[in-house]
């Protein structure tokens, strides 16, 4: 039974995780490697749940935080903990050291897990004698907001591993996904990364101007954000160290956006530099897109490769077709899932719009995937055939 959480890495991730664990109940330990940033993340904790509070979703400040416990002593945390999650900066050696470290404190039956956003699950574990009980648990930023939780299997993770920790995600109130496979991206910034990729490319290749797909996609989706809007939000500095890492893991994501590096070298890094795809006279400035902008823009030839990713995850059972919709409604924000938006659009307009990219651009994530292919040929074509992912009644 889990009782202690032990968090490593007090930065913007693992104050944010401490604090969901404790206004769950749990006794919480949270490490880094000075006071001075363990001050600050506490601050940082206190603010938020002040707000909670301000709000009424908590009845007292004091009581949530009396169950933190801000801690230099790495060993006396690991050791009285029942579950490890590591938060530390994205680099694998430093990782693994510290599963090599909570492996030979924590007791055995303790849950090891981290919330890694690119390296593999995998070779974490290896510097553990119990990769059987490694697991990624993948929380989005911020933690306290967001609902969803990748649960992530590396290649020896056990089944009661996987179950002990989706119970304990759902002990905090956060919904869980499972993936089955350590695949770069996982789910959701998987997906992001293929739509993303290839938007860009559209742009690069000058198929659309930035304006006419945010247009497109927020007024003829309903998605809550343009895609270029989104990348000058999180930084494209952020969004081009996310693209090599894909890239260098994933021959899908190797064809990577060249105005990507182009505005990454010139400094143009989106809101926090005044400038990227748009312009930002201040960091609350936000960018105008108008409706008519997008009115030339086929919205599904700009969506449809997240529907190909999204058939690629399905092919190769790394998540059911659930999970990778609540993935994309709870982790990217859409109003629904992708692959619902596919039985909508049809499942041949997703195949045409996607040949129509790979044929004119080359791109490999524009390919068809095999399952569309095969639900083609099984007359599969979503809500209009009364069936595609999904079955429908009329
Ligand atoms: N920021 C995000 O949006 C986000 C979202 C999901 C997952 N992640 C992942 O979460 C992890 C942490 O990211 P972050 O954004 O919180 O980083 P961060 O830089 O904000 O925080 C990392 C913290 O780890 C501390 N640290 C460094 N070395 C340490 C050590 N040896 N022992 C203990 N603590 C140490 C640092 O002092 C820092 O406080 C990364 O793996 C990242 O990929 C980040």
């Amino acid at each position: 039974m889990i009782r202690r959480v032990f968090v490593v890495g007090a930065g913007t991730m693992g104050h944010g995780i401490a604090e969901v664990a404790a206004l769950a109940g749990y006794e919480v330990y949270i490490y880094d490697i000075s006071a001075e940033i363990l001050n600050k993340a506490i601050e940082k904790i206190k603010w938020s749940l002040e707000k909670l509070y301000e709000k009424r979703r908590i009845s007292s400040v004091e009581e949530v935080l009396s169950r933190i416990r801000a801690t230099l002593n790495f060993e006396e945390a690991a050791r009285n903990s029942d579950i490890g999650i590591e938060a530390v900066p994205e680099n694998l050696q430093l990782k693994r050291d510290i599963f090599a470290r909570l492996d030979s404190l924590m007791h055995e039956d303790a849950i090891l897990a981290t919330n890694t956003s690119s390296l593999p699950i995998s070779e974490i574990a290896e510097a553990t004698r119990r990769p059987n009980k490694v697991v990624g648990i993948h929380f989005f930023n911020p933690p306290v907001l967001m609902q969803l939780v990748e649960i992530i299997k590396g290649n020896k993770t056990d089944d009661d591993t996987v179950r002990r920790s989706f119970e304990f995600v759902k002990s905090l109130g956060k919904t869980p996904i499972i993936v089955n496979r350590d695949v770069p991206g996982f789910i959701v910034n998987r997906i992001l990364g293929a739509i993303q990729n290839v938007a860009c490319h559209l742009v690069y290749r000058g198929e659309y101007t930035p304006v006419e797909i945010d247009s497109a996609v927020k007024y003829k989706a309903g998605l809550p954000m343009g895609l270029f809007e989104l990348r000058d939000f999180t930084g494209i500095d952020v969004g081009y160290m996310v693209a090599k890492a894909l890239a260098e893991r994933d021959p899908l994501f190797r064809q990577e956006c060249p105005l990507i590096e182009e505005y990454y070298k010139k400094g143009w890094l989106g809101v926090k530099s005044g400038k990227g795809f748009y312009e930002y006279k201040s960091p609350s400035d936000r960018p105008n897109i108008p409706k008519e902008a997008g009115e030339r823009v086929n919205v599904v030839r700009v969506l449809a490769s997240s529907v190909n990713m999204a058939a690629w995850l399905l092919r190769n059972g790394i998540a059911t077709k659930e999970d990778i919709d609540t993935g994309v409604r709870l982790g990217l924000g859409y109003p629904k899932g992708i692959l619902q938006y596919a039985d909508e659009w049809g499942i041949d307009e997703v195949v045409k719009e996607l040949e129509y990219i790979y044929n004119k651009y080359g791109l490999i994530l524009a390919k068809p995937d095999e399952l569309l292919i095969q639900m083609l040929k099984e007359g599969k074509l979503g809500r209009k055939s009364k069936e595609g992912f999904y079955k429908y009644a009329t």
